[in-house]
Formats: C-alpha cells, structure tokens, sequence
C-alpha cells in the first residue's frame, strides 16, 4: 500500500526550502505527498519561532493530532526544526505532547531519514537535538514544490546577534557554501526549466566573508551569466553589508530583479544601537540613495519592528519618517515579540501591548499608502509578469513582475512557468488586475 506524508511549514523561505529538503527525504523512503494530515501515515510539523505567534500556532496544530493519533497509532508525528532548536524545548514539546514520535532540530534536519527508520521499530519517541551546527551539507535532493522558482540555500546560519532575534541560537553560526556548489545547482536547475531563482541566506550580502571564495556580487554575476531567460532573486540583504558592487551587479544585469528586501527594523538611530544593528538611519538612507543611483526604478522592500523595549513615541515617528523618506515599495511590520535567551528579552522597559499594537496599526496605515501609490503607477502600463500559480478562489492565474509586485489576470491556456505580457486595468493596494497583451 502506498505511504503518504504531510509536512506543514512555519516560518521563513528557508523553512519553506527545508520541508523541500525533508520532502526529498520522505519520497526517498517511498512515501508520497497528501493534501491533509488525515490521510497522512507521517506528519513533518516544520516549525518557527521567530515569534511568539509563530510558536503559538504549532502548538495549536499539533494539540489537534492528538486525537487523530488516538485513532490512528500507526501513524508517525516529528516536529523539528527552529523551535525545538531551542534550549530545553524538546523536553517541554515532549511532556507536552507525549505522542509525537520524533523531534528533531535544525542541524540534524538531514537525519530525518533515520530517525523515521528508528521509529518504526520502537515505541519510545525519538528525540535527538544537535548542540551545535555540522558542516555545509552538499548533494542532497530536495523535492521542490515551488516551481517555476527554485530556492538556492548560499549560506546558513547569522553572526549578527541582532538583540531581539532567536535566529542566530537556533540556526547556528553562518556558514557559506562554495561558490562552485551554488552555480553548479544554478545551472543544473535553469537546465531542468526553473524560470527564477532565489538565493538564500539570513544576509546574503556576508556571503563567503573570511573566506577564499567570491563575494555575494560576483555570484550573481556568474549566475546571472548563465544561457537562458530566468530571473534572480536573492534574500535577505543586512543594510551594514549592502555594498556599491552589490548595486551596480543588479544595475548591470537585466536578469537580477529590480527589487532589494532590505529590513531596516527602526528608524530611530537610540533604538537601532539596542537592537545591535550596526548602523544609523543616516547609514541606511546611504545606501538606498546608492541603490537608486544605479538602479533608479529599483523597488525597495522591508521589515519594520514596533515596541521594542524602550521604544518611546519619538522613536516611533523616527520609523513613520523614515518610512516616508525611503518610500518602501511594501514592507513587512512586526510587533516586537520577547524571545527568551536574546539580550533584548533582558531589557528594561517592555512596551504595554496596547501601545505597541496602536503603533503597529499607525504604520500599517503608512505603509499601506505607500504601497496603493506604488501599485497606481501601473495602471495603463504594460509589465512583464512570470506566471507562478493559478489562484482557485478567484479564479485567475497570478506572477510577479522584475519589481516583485503580484498581477492577477484571466487565461485560457496554462501559462505557469511562462513569462507574460500584463496590461494593468487596475490596482487593489499589493496587486495587480489585468489582460494579457
Ligand atoms: N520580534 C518581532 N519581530 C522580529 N523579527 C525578528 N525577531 C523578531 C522579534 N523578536 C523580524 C525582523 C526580521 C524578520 C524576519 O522578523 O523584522 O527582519
Ligand atoms: Fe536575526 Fe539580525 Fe541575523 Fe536577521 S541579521 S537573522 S534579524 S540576528
């Protein structure tokens, strides 16, 4: 009989590229995909925690397979990743969920394989967390479900110990894969018909860094080089390692998308000293004014953190300010989460909820404006659209254009995996609506 699994992801792109990771695992030991968790003979949790929230609905999910896990005791539950990661979090995930099988970390992800094998000749859970990051894993074989984009790890883990990220305790320190592994999976992949890229890394901009391989620029030069129509994508850039040569790269090559997510967290230069960031305001306006000098049209995203412990009201108009100057294309907004073991957690001064939750709202707003002015613009024109998916709710098909905005529209044939002609009728805030031209 034919074995399915369900794997249900939380979190970042890397996570997203993980389950990939572990969903080549599971096909290898013959299970296939499945739709619910119902149907599934193994449950992969995937998890994040990042924030709170994030651990929150985790927890949620995997409190509702007890019962189905009653029914069914054949059935195999894991959770791993970022937040068992974390010190002592296993112990807590397994007193209190006594009936998932496997728990496993983010460094010891690729023995997944074998703890499933060890499971199905024992009772007892299977609980293996590795301290401490191994050795950039190569030749793996991720079942990508992403298609036509394909994501690229290029470096794991962070050294910048931001004060209120958990990132760099449960991802290890950042590590960088060789160039020539990176253009090797590049090339093999755009062969196989993936029409975008997108590399990976907590801050890709210290890609090799101490290192005798190439830098960040220089590997999306040799990408970008290789024969055939795709796009290049890459992220998460730190604005303290955002370079000119980084800048003229993009400039430089029609293939590199014209849009940078560069999170700037704060605009108040006393708030981004205690969030540890290693620069100012002044810094970060630098190098958006750098970015635009090559690359004028260039559509500039980010994230922003609202509440961070001693956050007053004239830090927060620092943020809207700066907000307003850059003019981000969109943005991702946060309320600060307390994460347990980061030196921010330790701060004095925690914002009241109600305050940060009527900052958040204020920025929302802001950001929300910005993003309508940004997709007004297109109204009449023409973009480029590659097609990604065909949404069943509204019945359209949906890609992004080189700015990474969303345009939806109708078609009578298939088009995913194909580059299109949008003509824009209309704007609704992050999307787009058009015909094809
Ligand atoms: N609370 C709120 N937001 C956070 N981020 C990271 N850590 C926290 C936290 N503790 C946000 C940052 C980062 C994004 C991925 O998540 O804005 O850029
Ligand atoms: Fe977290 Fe900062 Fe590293 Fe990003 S750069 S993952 S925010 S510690």
């Amino acid at each position: 009989m034919e074995k399915h699994y369900h794997i249900v992801t939380y979190g970042c792109q890397m996570n997203v590229h993980d389950s990939e990771r572990i969903a080549g695992m599971l096909s290898e030991l013959g299970y296939t995909s499945c739709d619910s968790m119902e149907d599934a003979d193994i449950v992969v949790f995937n998890t994040c925690c990042i924030r709170e929230n994030a651990e929150n609905h985790a927890y949620g999910n995997i409190g509702m397979l007890k019962k189905l896990k009653a029914a069914r005791r054949d059935m195999i539950i894991a959770v791993g990743g970022c937040m068992p990661q974390q010190i002592g979090k296993a112990d807590i995930l397994h007193k209190k969920f006594p009936y998932v099988d496997i728990i496993f970390g983010t460094h010891n992800l690729d023995r997944l394989k074998d703890y499933i094998l060890a499971k199905r000749g024992r009772k007892k859970a299977v609980i293996e967390i590795q301290e401490k990051e191994g050795e950039v894993k190569e030749g793996e074989h991720p079942l990508r479900t992403s298609y036509p984009n394909a994501w690229i790890n290029i470096t794991y883990g962070c050294n910048n110990f931001c004060s209120y990220c958990i990132v760099p305790y449960v991802r290890g320190r950042e590590r960088s894969r060789r160039s020539e592994n990176v253009i090797a999976e590049a090339r093999s992949l755009i062969a196989d018909g993936y029409k975008e890229l997108t590399l990976l890394g907590q801050n890709v901009n210290s890609y090799a860094n101490g290192t005798d391989d190439i830098r960040f620029p220089e590997m999306l030069e040799r990408i970008a080089a290789i024969d055939g129509k795709f796009r290049l994508r890459f992220m998460t850039s730190h604005p303290k390692d955002f370079s000119e040569e980084l800048a003229k790269a993009i400039a430089s090559n029609p293939k590199i998308c014209r849009c940078v997510h560069l999170p700037v967290q704060s605009g108040s230069d006393r708030i981004l000293k205690a969030m540890n960031r290693k620069y100012t305001s002044a810094d970060y306006l630098k190098k958006i004014e750098i970015l635009k000098k090559y690359v004028p049209d260039c559509a500039v995203t980010t994230d922003l953190i609202v509440g961070f412990p001693g956050e007053t009201d004239e830090d927060f108009k620092d943020t809207l300010k700066l907000v307003k100057e850059v003019g981000f294309a969109s943005a991702f907004t946060f309320v600060y989460s307390k994460r347990e073991g980061t030196v921010a957690a330790e701060m004095p001064d925690q914002i009241p909820e109600e305050v940060s939750k009527a900052r958040i709202m204020e920025l929302v707003e802001l950001v929300n404006s910005l993003t309508r002015e940004h997709s007004a613009k297109y109204v009449g024109k023409t973009c480029e659209i590659l097609c990604e998916g065909f949404d069943e709710k509204r019945g359209l098909f949906l890609g992004r254009d080189e700015f990474g905005r969303m345009g939806y529209f109708e078609s009578d044939k298939n088009v995913i995996g194909e580059f299109v002609n949008l003509r824009v009728d209309e704007a609704n805030g992050v999307s787009l609506m058009g015909k094809l031209v």
